[in-house]
């Protein structure tokens, strides 16, 4: 087995990461994914970068031991506090979700007035380059897992935590990996003067060319498997995860591990 026909092995700290997995497999359909969601333990955006680099460690290591080509910090909060972390502890290429959306924010605004939003812990970091408004938008991760993904109710808290940007910055980062799932109702309230830059397809692009660049594509004729792993089966996960795969047809099966 080459090191082509390997997966590739993504993490997060719960079923947020599937944002990202939904990107990589609607622009690398062949490719293997292995992932992990540390759902016992999520969210991560609330804790110190101590223990986010403990648990970031964790996660990694589970990856490692599956042999993957290359590995992918599918949480914007692992990625902001505890990518050297990862990095310095792995024998494999590590993408973050920092980097990929940074440089596409800069390359959008043109008055370089980017904002930003995420977990707490996110916001707090300082990992962004260039950001002249930042503001943690901490309810909305748990909102979207009880599914509450469109409708008045999540209105009321985009309008909270996104109503200082109007005006304000042209382009915005969502730094957290539930944001995509309600990009539509987050774009309706802040209208067309506001583009926003989604880190999961960023990522999903670099990946894709250091596959490419490496000569590391799978080039099987099938369509890429994905493995899923969780370390806790909670049913109000397994019950979302499909909204975050933007996948409602098929049921995926999780398996639960221990790390
Ligand atoms: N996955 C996290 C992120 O992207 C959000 C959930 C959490 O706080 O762990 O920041």
């Amino acid at each position: 087995m080459g090191a082509s026909d390997l997966p590739i092995g993504v993490f997060d700290s719960g079923i947020g990461g599937l944002t990202v997995v939904k990107q990589l497999k609607k622009i690398l359909p062949k490719e293997n994914i292995v992932y992990l969601g540390d759902t016992a333990r999520v969210p991560y955006g609330t804790r110190s970068k101590k223990v986010i680099e403990e648990f970031a460690l964790e996660d990694l290591r589970f990856l490692l031991k599956r042999k993957v080509k290359c590995v992918v910090v599918a949480c914007n909060t692992v990625s902001a506090l505890a990518l050297k972390k990862v990095k310095d502890n792995s024998s494999m290429v590590v993408f973050g979700m920092i980097n990929p959306a940074n440089a596409k924010a800069l390359k959008t605004s043109k008055n370089k007035k980017i904002g930003l939003v995420g977990t707490r812990a996110t916001v707090g970091s300082n990992a962004y380059k260039n950001i002249y408004m930042k503001r943690h938008a901490s309810l909305l991760v748990p909102l979207v897992e009880e599914g509450i993904t469109k409708g008045p109710e999540l209105d009321i808290f985009i309008k909270k935590y996104f109503k200082d940007f109007k005006g304000k910055v042209d382009t915005l980062i969502l730094g957290c990996t539930h944001y995509p799932i309600i990009k539509k109702s987050i774009e309706k309230y802040l209208g067309q003067n506001i583009t926003l830059v989604d880190p999961a397809e960023e990522i999903a692009k670099e990946v894709k060319k250091y596959l490419k660049d490496n000569n590391l594509l799978n080039i099987q004729k099938m369509k890429g498997k994905t493995e899923y792993h969780l370390t806790d089966l909670n049913p109000r996960f397994l019950k979302t995860a499909n909204n975050f795969l933007g996948n409602t047809n098929t049921a995926i099966s999780f398996k639960q591990v221990a790390i």
